[in-house]
């Protein structure tokens, strides 16, 4: 099993490209099941989760690339074979159950394994059936799987009573094809979201509001193929600006919008960095330690909590106390005894945790858990004297491609053991 060799104390200088979006990639990939045309993606990332997506796509009978090997993707689910997403495949890549709006619509059925708990959270999938149960899906529970049929599903108003990005990709996409308008409320307004519509509209799908509390989808008979290119990943890129303000450097993140991160700008400005946006790219120059700084996660436009792990990173190494309080998952602490391994000082009160900074961080062996958990350990060992190791890296390469290479790019001292 791979793991990751830090040797810390370098700090970070240089300019490093953001790959396509993880997030965006995913659902954007089962969206071609919505269509016979032939999809084409560009910039998408070279990725774990990314290889599962195609093999579940295969598995279903969408001719896909034998290998991921450019950033090109071209997928043609001309016959579908199977309208079924296994357990074995959902287990390793819950955001498998994104098919599901994509094959109802289409096939009129489809069954797919529910994703259990994961490490950060129960993330149960109730929204996305109810959603699609208001279309006119008829859901059945059985052995582990959840079967959903229609002749064909018929627009109507669906209210989310959370905006869950899952949910609101899932029956966006179904949605596309029914019969009528659907007008879904209290939407996700994630910038992937839109990326998907925008992905669904080369498609030829009618789709007004992404990106805004309601969406309206004037529903068609059929999609065709179409050409798109993913967005830049927000969250890597937030990730490698966080890398560079812990350890004082001064990091360019090329390829992102910066207005897809201006929650995460914003604190990092609060705390004492200097932000540059341009209109695509970041500049983020540290004024010596960051300042401790207190951050709630919430639905986009709000703080991601895919970024809460990496900016509590930052937060160990302030001058003063931060207060970091998880609104979105149950579970997403999972990072902080690890990085206690290191000397942060940190205490978890429900979902708050205080983090009092240190600047005497002390490389040790750790352990990831979740993907971007991991990617706070790795910030957290460039800061750190001494030697760290980061074992089970396996949650990193989910959604950071080639991050050690990147890192070191920007002179850290990183590798990889196999
Ligand atoms: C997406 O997960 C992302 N995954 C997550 O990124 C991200 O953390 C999350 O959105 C929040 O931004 C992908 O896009 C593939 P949700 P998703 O449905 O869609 C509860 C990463 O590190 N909920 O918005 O699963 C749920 O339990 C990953 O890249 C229900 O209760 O998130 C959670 O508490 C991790 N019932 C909250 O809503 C439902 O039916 C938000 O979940 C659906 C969700």
């Amino acid at each position: 099993m791979d793991k990751i060799r830090i040797r810390g104390g370098k700090t970070l200088n240089g300019t490093v490209q953001a790959g396509g979006a993880k997030n965006a990639a995913l659902p954007i990939l089962f969206a071609s099941l919505l269509t016979e045309g032939e999809c084409r993606f560009s910039r998408v990332p070279k990725l774990q989760d990314i290889r599962t997506t195609l093999k579940l796509l295969s598995q279903m009978g969408v001719e896909t690339p034998k290998t991921l090997t450019g950033s090109e993707v071209s997928l043609r689910a001309k016959n579908i074979l199977s309208h079924e997403a296994p357990y074995d495949l959902v287990r390793t890549m819950r955001a498998s159950v994104v098919v599901l709006g994509p094959l109802l619509a289409r096939l009129g059925k489809a069954k797919v394994s529910l994703p259990g708990g994961c490490a950060i959270g129960a993330r149960p999938i109730n929204f996305h059936l109810t959603g699609l149960e208001k279309l006119g899906a008829k859901i059945e529970l059985e052995g582990g799987y959840v079967t959903a049929t229609a002749k064909r599903l018929k627009g109507d108003r669906v209210r989310f009573e959370f905006p869950s990005v899952g949910a609101t990709e899932n029956v966006m996409m179904a949605a596309t094809l029914a019969q009528g308008e659907s007008v879904l409320e209290n939407c996700a307004k994630e910038p992937e979201i839109v990326d998907l519509a925008e992905a669904l509209r080369g498609m030829g799908a009618q789709i007004e509001g992404d990106g805004t509390e309601t969406i309206r989808i004037q529903g068609k008979d059929q999609l065709h193929g179409c050409d798109h290119a993913i967005m830049g990943d927000r969250i890597e890129s937030g990730t490698f600006l966080a890398a560079a303000f812990a350890t004082g450097g001064k990091v360019r993140v090329e390829g992102i919008a910066p207005e897809t991160l201006e929650a995460v700008l914003v604190k990092f400005e609060e705390s004492g960095a200097i932000i540059t946006r341009e209109s695509n790219a970041i500049t983020l120059a540290s004024k010596g330690r960051p300042r401790g700084t207190d951050v709630t996660t919430l639905p986009f436009p709000g703080f991601p909590t895919d970024m809460q792990a990496q900016f509590m990173a930052a937060m160990i190494v302030a001058e003063g106390t931060s207060i970091l309080t998880e609104t979105i998952f149950e579970n997403r602490f999972m990072h902080v005894p690890e990085l206690a391994r290191l000397g942060a000082d940190i205490t978890i009160k429900g979902n708050t945790a205080v983090v009092r900074g240190t600047s005497g961080l002390k490389g040790a062996p750790l352990m990831a858990t979740d993907l971007r958990a991991s990617a706070s350990l790795v910030i957290a060992g460039l800061c750190a004297s001494g030697e760290t190791e980061v074992n089970r890296i396996y949650h990193l390469d989910r959604g950071y491609e080639d991050m050690e290479k990147k890192l070191r790019s920007l002179g850290a001292d990183i590798e990889r053991i196999s």
